[in-house]
This record gives structure tokens, C-alpha cells and sequence, in this order.
């Protein structure tokens, strides 16, 4: 049995918008992969500080950020200049408060390694999402990377499929460091 997975801490935000990471894993490669339509219904869960929220509202996505820490959804309002056009959803994933069918898509970068229940959190996205809606997951590729979580706590791309049943895979992008697959509810 692996202990609980390690959860980034607010006190390391600084670490989520920085020129390191914009070069390693650039938000404008993510937001092309994902071709937000303007207005799409997006739930970016565990947000951090928008690193990806606020470029999706730029595209003209309606956005909603969830994350448990306070401070990151401080912080996300702040990089955002204080406007109130993505909503701010304080929660502890897999619970996804948001009413069924209500969504296009759900995003996540570098959170799905930290959820432990990954099963009851599948099942919480398959509940908000539209039939045919999508799942945008990015990760951390589980081998030694330079920086990152520790390998054993990251899931490996070949199968992070078999964790959304019920889903199509579309499409996968297979980087140095993370992957990125676009998912299809059936
Ligand atoms: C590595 S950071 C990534 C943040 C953001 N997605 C990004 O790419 O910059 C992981 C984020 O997920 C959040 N998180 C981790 N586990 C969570 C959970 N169970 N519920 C809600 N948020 C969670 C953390 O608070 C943190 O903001």
C-alpha cells in the first residue's frame, strides 16, 4: 500500500507561474490542444492559481476553479486582477459540487496524481459532464523527471484511460515530462 498522494502546498505557489514551468509546460501548448469554443462550460479542477483558468477565460471560456486551498483561489482571483468572471469553487475533490449534466469539459493539470479516491472522483466528473463531454487530463509522466511528485505517486499514461470508464480516448500527446489526453464521454 503507497501512503496518501503528496498534495501541493499553497506556500509553493510561486512555483506554478514561473519562467521554468512556462518553458517546460506552456500553457499556450495546453489551450491549443484543447480548442476551448468560446462560452464552453469548463470545470478546471484543483486550479492552483489559474495557470491554466486564465488563459481558458481569455479564449473566452466560462470557467469554474475548484480547489481545497484558499490561498490558491486568492491567489488565482488575484494573477485574474480581481475580475469575477471565473467562479471560485472551494471544495476537497473527488466531491465536485456542481449540478449534473452542467458542464462541456473538465480540465485538470497536474492534480489527477494528487487525488486519492480516483474511481469516486471519475464518477463525480461522469455526473457533471454533458453526454459527449470531455475530460482534458495532464500529468506528470511517471518516470524520473528533474522535478515533479515522487514517480511511484504518478499514474502512468498507457493507464490512465482504464481509470475513466465509460470515456473514448481522442486523443494523447505524449511530451518528456507530461502527457496530455483528451477524453470523450460516451
Ligand atoms: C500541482 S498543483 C496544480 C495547479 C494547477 N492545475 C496548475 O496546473 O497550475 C495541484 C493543485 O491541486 C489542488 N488539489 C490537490 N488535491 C486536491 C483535492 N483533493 N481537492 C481539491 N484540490 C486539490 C492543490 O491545492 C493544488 O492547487
Amino acid at each position: 500500500m503507497h501512503p496518501r498522494p503528496s498534495q501541493f502546498p499553497a506556500s509553493e505557489s510561486h512555483r506554478l507561474v514561473n519562467e521554468d514551468r512556462r518553458r517546460r509546460q506552456p500553457v499556450e501548448l495546453i489551450v491549443q490542444r484543447i480548442g476551448p469554443r468560446e462560452g464552453e462550460v469548463i470545470a478546471d479542477l484543483g486550479a492552483g492559481i489559474g495557470y491554466l483558468s486564465i488563459p481558458l477565460a481569455d479564449e473566452g471560456a466560462k470557467v469554474i476553479a475548484l480547489d481545497f486551498q484558499q490561498e490558491m483561489l486568492d491567489g488565482l482571483r488575484e494573477r485574474d486582477n480581481g475580475l469575477e468572471r471565473i467562479v471560485l469553487v472551494r471544495t476537497k475533490l473527488p466531491e465536485v459540487p456542481l449540478p449534473d449534466s452542467s458542464l462541456d469539459r473538465v480540465v485538470m493539470v497536474n492534480v489527477f496524481h494528487e487525488v486519492e479516491d480516483k474511481a469516486r472522483l471519475v464518477s463525480e466528473i461522469s455526473r457533471v459532464l454533458r453526454p459527449e463531454g470531455r475530460v482534458s487530463l495532464v500529468d506528470w509522466q511517471a518516470r524520473e523527471t528533474e522535478r515533479g511528485p515522487p514517480p511511484h505517486e504518478r499514474v502512468p499514461m498507457d493507464q490512465a484511460p482504464s481509470y475513466f470508464p465509460g470515456f473514448v480516448l481522442e486523443r494523447e500527446y505524449d511530451d518528456p515530462n507530461y502527457y496530455h489526453l483528451e477524453l470523450r464521454r460516451r
